[in-house]
């Protein structure tokens, strides 16, 4: 199973190519929709050249023990499932992954459902999940010998690619929103060394430029378009199986944007059936921003089958899109898996999140989506109190400290957002009091606090 053997098969046609024969925007020639790496017949290797699951699983544990770098990487641990490389000495590695798994006691206890847990993808080297993706497909990259990157995005994607690139000696270019990605992002894409532009449109207009540069320079376009990033995304899949003992979660929960991740992890998961290493794959539900709703909207008019883009707005900026290139793959996913697409508001999106902070795990705007959604899904009786569910944090708190202060001073929301949550929005928010240098002064403020 370590051998390169895979091809890349077109979503929309079926066609299938060799890797090298992807065009530069890894679009189609045929039909134009968007490729997905195969492994051919994997489920039907018989014999000696059948993976071995127990195998597998005892490997890939001893790996977190082994000194190697690629082994203590938590997505080239999980390599024999993703054999793209010609070489494996290749791979460019932070050390992502083996990200921590944690549970969210009081969500749970407040919701009344037993077993609630975070995947924290933002306590990844450059702080997002996008680490996963990255070290995946920029690996890719730097075998097929380019030496210029480029990636259109709403920070995270950036962040991570110019961090990869720098430690692979390669050269990236990023294009951003003007004023639409939150600074701590920005300030990433700087320090790594990226060439930076910030395009007066929106994440939708600057995928549009990007794919043309692309087909006008030598540029390895890293957009989750590239089938490799979901290669690497789909290892989170393995970790929380693993950490549920090889019997996967009833639920897991993925916020939307370009829609990618959720596609990703509905591959991974799909995948470790196939090779017998999980009897089933949970129910995975994609939850947007109402204001970013296009997947929602395909569902609610299309039963997923059509897309309308919209013109996207939230303050969860890293996951304002509204002409989201992976969308037909999300919307299978969550199709197959019987899983549901909703929209949440912004009041929902800065309560959950001031929720997920008070646990002391805290996470990005995007993330806290799935915390709202859960609400939802469980007040729709959609998740049974006895049912095992799975957030996918995708970004890490200092991300978009503005946000953060700005939820807490009470200056994020407008009243006509905040109407109906005053209360529950008073007990979340937490300021930070300007008080005199003395004790008593800092005691007051503890008046009736401390017992
Ligand atoms: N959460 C965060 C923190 C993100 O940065 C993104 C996407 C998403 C969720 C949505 O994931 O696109 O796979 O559905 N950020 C991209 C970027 C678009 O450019 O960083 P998706």
């Amino acid at each position: 199973m370590n051998d390169n053997l895979h091809t890349l098969r077109c979503f929309g046609c079926g066609a299938r190519i060799a890797g090298t024969e992807a065009r530069p925007d890894f679009r189609c020639a045929q039909c134009g929709d968007l490729f997905e790496v195969e492994y051919a017949g994997w489920g039907q290797r018989q014999g000696k050249d059948r993976p071995n699951p127990g195998a597998l699983k005892w490997l890939w544990r001893e790996r977190r023990c082994s000194g190697e770098a690629l082994d203590q990487s938590g997505v080239w641990r999980f390599r024999e499932l993703l054999p793209i490389l010609d070489n494996f000495g290749n791979a460019v590695s932070l050390h992502e992954g083996n990200t921590p798994l944690y549970k969210l006691k009081r969500a749970a206890k407040s919701l009344g459902i037993d077993e609630l847990y975070a995947k924290h993808q933002g306590m990844n080297p450059t702080g997002s999940f996008k680490d996963t993706g990255m070290t995946a497909a920029l690996s890719v990259a730097r075998e097929r010998g380019f030496k210029w990157v480029a990636c259109a995005s709403t920070g995270n994607t950036s962040a991570a690619m110019a961090a990869y690139a720098a430690r692979a000696g390669l050269r990236s270019l990023v294009l951003i929103p003007e004023g639409k990605i939150a600074w701590g992002k920005l300030s990433q894409a700087m320090d790594y060394g990226a060439v930076t532009c910030q395009l007066k449109t929106d994440f939708d207009g600057c995928v549009r430029v990007l794919t043309q540069i692309v087909h006008e320079a030598p540029i390895y376009l890293l957009n989750s378009v590239n089938p490799y990033r979901l290669e690497g995304q789909k290892t989170p899949a393995m970790e929380i199986a693993e950490a549920f003992d090889w019997m996967v979660p009833d639920h897991l929960i993925v916020p939307g944007g370009n829609l990618a991740n959720s596609s990703a992890l509905g591959k991974g998961f799909r995948e470790l059936r196939e090779l017998g290493l999980v009897a089933r794959v949970p129910k995975i539900s994609v939850i947007q921003a109402e204001g970013a709703n296009p997947l929602v909207r395909a569902f609610l008019q299309s039963n997923g089958d059509e897309m309308h883009p919209v013109e996207a707005q939230t303050r969860a900026t890293a996951i304002r899109i509204g002409n989201p290139a992976s969308w037909r793959k999300a919307a299978r996913i969550v199709r197959d898996t019987g899983g549901w697409c909703l929209d949440v508001s912004e009041a929902e999106i800065a309560m959950a999140k001031a929720e997920i902070g008070a646990e002391g795990l805290g996470c990005e705007p995007a993330s806290a989506v799935t915390l709202a959604g859960l609400k939802k899904l469980h007040a729709q009786g959609k998740v049974a109190p006895n049912e095992s569910v799975v957030l996918i944090l995708t970004g890490h708190t200092l991300k978009d400290a503005d946000y953060t202060i700005d939820f807490h001073r009470g200056t994020l929301l407008t009243d006509e957002e905040s109407t109906g949550f005053e209360e529950a929005i008073a007990g979340l928010k937490r300021d930070a009091a300007v008080v005199d240098a003395t004790p008593g002064a800092v005691l007051a403020t503890l008046k009736g606090m401390v017992e």
